[in-house]
């Protein structure tokens, strides 16, 4: 008998329950619905050239191990921002590898998120308490973009003088590791700032700099004084960032307090496997005074309808759905799961715990540093928290690391660089100095113990105290944590609750055994910059994949470099303004952008300094292709490209899509393909095939690895064969086009680690299983919309009134009808024990539904007659049956604690407000809030977890 196979247990209903949907939806088979919704001028002639079939899971459980076996595991002592840390197996097993953590969205949807926020608030909180500042977002997607992110915020906060004087040089001293600079010049060009890289110490401002950034400790180890610095800086107007690694500020002075104005820095240290270069949570932390230009979510305080502290993100004016092309970030998915395992770390370690592994560190580099100095050898970092480096012939060095299987960094032939971390350990050390005795020629001297050794002048040694919050003493042991981890999961909806619905988010099912590579140390524990020889594994998965996704998307060539959507999208605008610069024709800045498009492509053109133009979208929810005519017509001197989403972000198979492309080539610009919904598109059509000359794609929607609770995420771009050269570069390893533009991410290959996940769905699902999952995706999708367009209508439909696989539930007359918002219907369906849709992107009052491929019609079902229940509770609204404000919709969700409360003062009974269906009690979620006041919140801006513990 054939073994087990994946492809049957990702799509969520059998053949009988298939038969019943596409009676419902009124057609005789999956080839015939399919047939209506995707134009046939665009359906693939023959199928993507992958094997038919995928692997079985067993299959691909001993084929991803074979690779991980092809990396070779060393100890890298490289460092430049990636360090060996021991995961606790107790936020591995508890977080890491566990759905409730990682199938969960971004918690926009409050009430039912209040214990990833309550985890990203601790991190919040241990950022703000490391870093001396006074306001920390919840992560950014590495150390080399915050610092880019932190670029613009310091451009955006120039004042009206600044901007009038033409102010825009940026200091950057030399001494940052190059992947930072790199994304610093990548980001700076399009916003015309001039990078001035120079010595901090020799630099004289001159007037035209309006901000500067230092790392601390410096690249080489060195750690500085930055005081009279950063008091120069600010006396001629410059703003200060400091690129500070968390674990060092245990030890050394915050920056908050020499005067830094924002901390920006990756937290990998805390807990995270190095993986090959990510993902990692970035954080990015500053004064009060500049909240407001903070890139990324910010979690804050607030209160709920009962007076209970609640959580929720603030602020959220600042995203770029409401700013579009006028904010300075496109940030959206961050590095959520990361950074909640980051401020776990810090929980479980507490203040004690990190001071010992980082006096561990330098413990470590201050016994070594001795003992190279002994052996002869020339110290070039005089003071250090955890980072030597040593004048030494690197060649020899190398050949003797490499024989004792231990990877250090070498600046060049004659210098070596190494990095201590919370793994070290005594006999390492002596292996160390055995390499290096060797490369000397000398007999190396033996430690007999290492411990305590502190080295740190007085000057630069950090005398307050942090981590002084309750939450990082109380969970200690292992038990407590466990069972910490576990009440705040508790308090928040996943995939393993029910579906989420959302649209434009593909929340479909992760493979469990795609994870499982995750935690094999062969993927793990791989430092991004170690030799080519070490990473064949990686190599040939990443070879693999990019082969894979080329196909799928119809293009020639992919960059895995984007760790976000946003990013991707970023990345390929850029991969296009290369383009036309090569050819002479720079001046192409103008970007077509739909009204319907997500608020990060007019952010992310404007990142890439182009010039948006909004095209209208006509009745239908098509693009005006009039309007597109006109505008492309007017502009095409200086046209760039358009940014379209397809199917739109209507959930239409738009029809006229090849016009479109047709219209904009003929114009002279380039199409770039939102890859949003591609969930719609694998197998059935693609990008190429469309006409598209680049695209990005979330890894983290059509391609299984899950949304963490809001990143990890990974927006690979892929490009049609004349962009091909321009794909990003490294300036420490090998990737990209000929002519690569300049880094958009740290790590080369940026979030390695999640690679495996999306990998082992191509590889199990095969072709005949990845367009099984897009034609279920669509059925499931039109089956909702059958069973739900009487009772609520949908906005949008083709031209043959089916939808694609997402749909907009139309609620914009609920208000009128019975005094409820959106948002209400939205809070009900916790109550129903479900997560709600995408609420009012991209039409405003309205639900936008993808149930995607892997729900049953069981599930469906429950989703259906929850809404159809609530709307019942509605009309109970409009005909008096119900009290127009003091009903189960305005008052809902309802916690365990206000049902079970002595009194009880709404109108209507307890079991309707908890268990508004009999099958609810079998399975009934209870929010651990009611409705949130946001306002209340962000009138009252806190963002550390200090209040929310009160007097604890
Ligand atoms: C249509 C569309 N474009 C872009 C994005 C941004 O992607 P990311 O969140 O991965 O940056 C989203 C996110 O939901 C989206 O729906």
């Amino acid at each position: 008998m054939s073994q087990d196979q994946y492809a049957g247990r990702h799509v969520g209903s059998d053949e009988r329950a298939l038969s019943q949907m596409l009676s419902a939806i009124g057609v005789r088979s999956v080839d015939e619905l399919i047939g209506q919704v995707v134009p046939s001028t665009i359906r693939l002639k023959k199928p993507l050239a992958l094997p038919r079939e995928g692997m079985s899971e067993c299959e691909f459980a001993a084929h991803i191990r074979e690779i991980g076996r092809k990396n070779k595991l060393y100890r890298s002592l490289i460092g430049m921002g990636y360090y060996g840390t021991a995961s606790p197996a107790v936020i591995l097993r508890n977080v890491f590898e566990n759905p409730a953590w990682y199938t969960s969205y971004t918690p926009y949807q409050a009430e039912i998120s209040q214990g990833r926020l309550e985890a990203l608030l601790n991190f919040q909180t241990a950022v703000v308490s490391m870093t001396g500042m006074e306001v920390s977002n919840c992560s950014l997607l590495d150390e080399a973009t915050a610092t880019a992110e932190a670029m613009a915020m310091m451009f955006a906060l120039r004042s009206r003088e600044a901007v009038r004087e033409g102010r825009n040089v940026l200091f950057v001293d030399e001494n940052i590791f190059p992947q930072t600079l790199d994304v610093l010049l990548t980001r700076s060009e399009p916003f015309g700032i001039e990078i001035v890289s120079d010595r901090f110490d020799c630099y004289e401002f001159t007037g035209s700099e309006f901000g500067a950034i230092v790392q601390y400790p410096a690249a080489d180890g060195e750690v500085r004084d930055y005081d009279d610095f950063a008091a120069a800086a600010h006396s001629r107007g410059v703003l200060v960032t400091a690129v500070a690694d968390m674990l060092s500020l245990a030890l050394l002075k915050a920056p908050g307090e020499w005067g830094a104005d924002i901390v920006t820095g990756s937290t990998q240290r805390f807990g995270i496997p190095m993986g090959f270069g990510g993902p990692h949570a970035a954080y990015l932390a500053t004064k009060d005074a500049f909240k407001r230009n903070m890139p990324g979510r910010i979690i804050g305080v607030s209160v709920d309808r009962l007076g209970n502290k609640a959580l929720r993100m603030a602020l959220q004016m600042r995203e770029q759905h409401i700013k579009r092309e006028r904010a300075t970030s496109n940030i959206c998915t961050a590095q959520a799961l990361l950074a909640t395992m980051a401020g776990f770390f810090a929980v479980y370690h507490g203040a004690e715990g990190i001071r010992r592994i980082a006096l561990h560190a330098h413990s470590h580099a201050v016994v070594v540093a001795d003992m190279l100095e002994k052996l002869g050898y020339e110290l070039k970092t005089k003071n250090f928290f955890d980072t030597i480096e040593v004048a030494a012939d690197a060649a020899k060095v190398r050949e003797a690391a490499l024989a004792r299987r231990l990877n250090f960094f070498y600046p060049d032939e004659g210098r070596v660089r190494l990095s201590f971390d919370e793994l070290s350990t005594l006999a390492e050390a002596n292996a160390v100095i055995a390499a290096f005795a060797e490369a000397a020629g000398k007999k190396a001297p033996a430690l007999k113990t290492i411990g305590g050794q502190d080295r740190l002048p007085v000057g630069v040694r950090r005398s307050s105290a942090y981590l002084t919050e309750p939450v990082f003493r109380n969970y200690r042991s292992e038990t407590e944590l466990m069972r910490y981890v576990k009440k705040l999961e508790r308090r928040d909806i996943s995939l393993v609750d029910s579906m989420i619905s959302l649209g434009s988010c593909t929340m479909k099912l992760t493979p469990a055994v795609a994870m499982m590579p995750l935690s094999l140390s062969e993927f793990a524990d791989i430092h991004p910059f170690v030799p080519a020889d070490q990473a064949e594994g990686y190599r040939e998965l990443i070879d693999a994949l990019s082969k894979d996704l080329a196909t799928i998307t119809g293009m020639a060539a992919v960059s895995l470099q984007p760790n976000s959507g946003a990013s991707g999208e970023y990345t390929g605008l850029m991969v296009i303004r290369a383009y036309y610069q090569s050819r002479g024709q720079g001046y192409r800045n103008v970007a077509l952008i739909p009204a319907s498009a997500h608020g990060t492509n007019p952010a992310s053109a404007a990142m890439a300094g182009m010039r948006t133009v909004t095209v209208a979208c006509d009745e239908r929810g098509n693009i005006d292709v009039d309007d597109l005519k006109a505008k492309a017509t007017q502009y095409a001197s200086e046209l760039c490209c358009i940014m379209v989403t397809y199917p739109s972000t209507h959930g239409v198979f738009e029809s006229r899509i090849r016009e479109i492309v047709d219209i904009v080539h003929d114009n002279g610009g380039q199409v770039y393909m939102d890859g949003a919904n591609m969930n719609a598109q694998v197998g059935l059509t693609n990008p190429g095939y469309i006409g598209a000359d680049v695209c990005h794609l979330n890894l983290h929607k059509t391609f299984a690895i899950p949304h963490g609770g809001g990143g990890p995420g990974v927006g690979p771009i892929c490009v049609a064969a004349h962009l091909a050269e321009f794909l990003p570069g490294h300036s420490l390893a090998e990737t990209g086009g000929r002519s690569g533009i300049t880094a958009v991410a740290a790590a080369p290959f940026g979030s390695a680690l999640v690679l495996p996940i999306t990998y082992g769905y191509i590889k199990m699902l095969g072709e005949s299983g990845l367009r099984r999952a897009t034609e279920m995706a669509i059925v499931n999708a039109n089956y909702l919309a059958a069973a739900l367009k009487d009772e609520f209508g949908i906005v949008y439909t083709g031209e043959t009134g089916r939808v694609g696989h997402e749909m907009i539930l139309d609620l914009r007359d609920f208000r009128k009808l019975y005094g409820v918002e959106c948002a209400d219907i939205a809070r009900r369906l916790m109550d129903y024990g479900f997560h709600a849709p995408t609420l009012s992107f991209p039409v405003h009052e309205t639900l936008m539904i993808e149930p995607t491929e892997s729900e049953s019609l069981a599930e469906l079902d429950r989703f259906v007659e929850s809404l159809v229940a609530i709307k019942r509770e509605c009309e109970q609204i409009r005909d008096g049956e119900a009290d127009a404000e003091d009903n189960p919709v305005k008052m809902a969700p309802h916690t365990a604690q206000e049902a079970c409360a002595d009194t009880w003062t709404h109108p209507y009974g307890r079991e309707r407000a908890v268990f508004p269906l009999p099958w609810i009690q079998a399975n009934k979620f209870f929010p651990y809030v009611t409705k949130i006041d946001g306002g209340y919140g962000d009138r009252n801006l806190c963002c550390t977890c200090g209040t929310l513990y009160g007097g604890e």
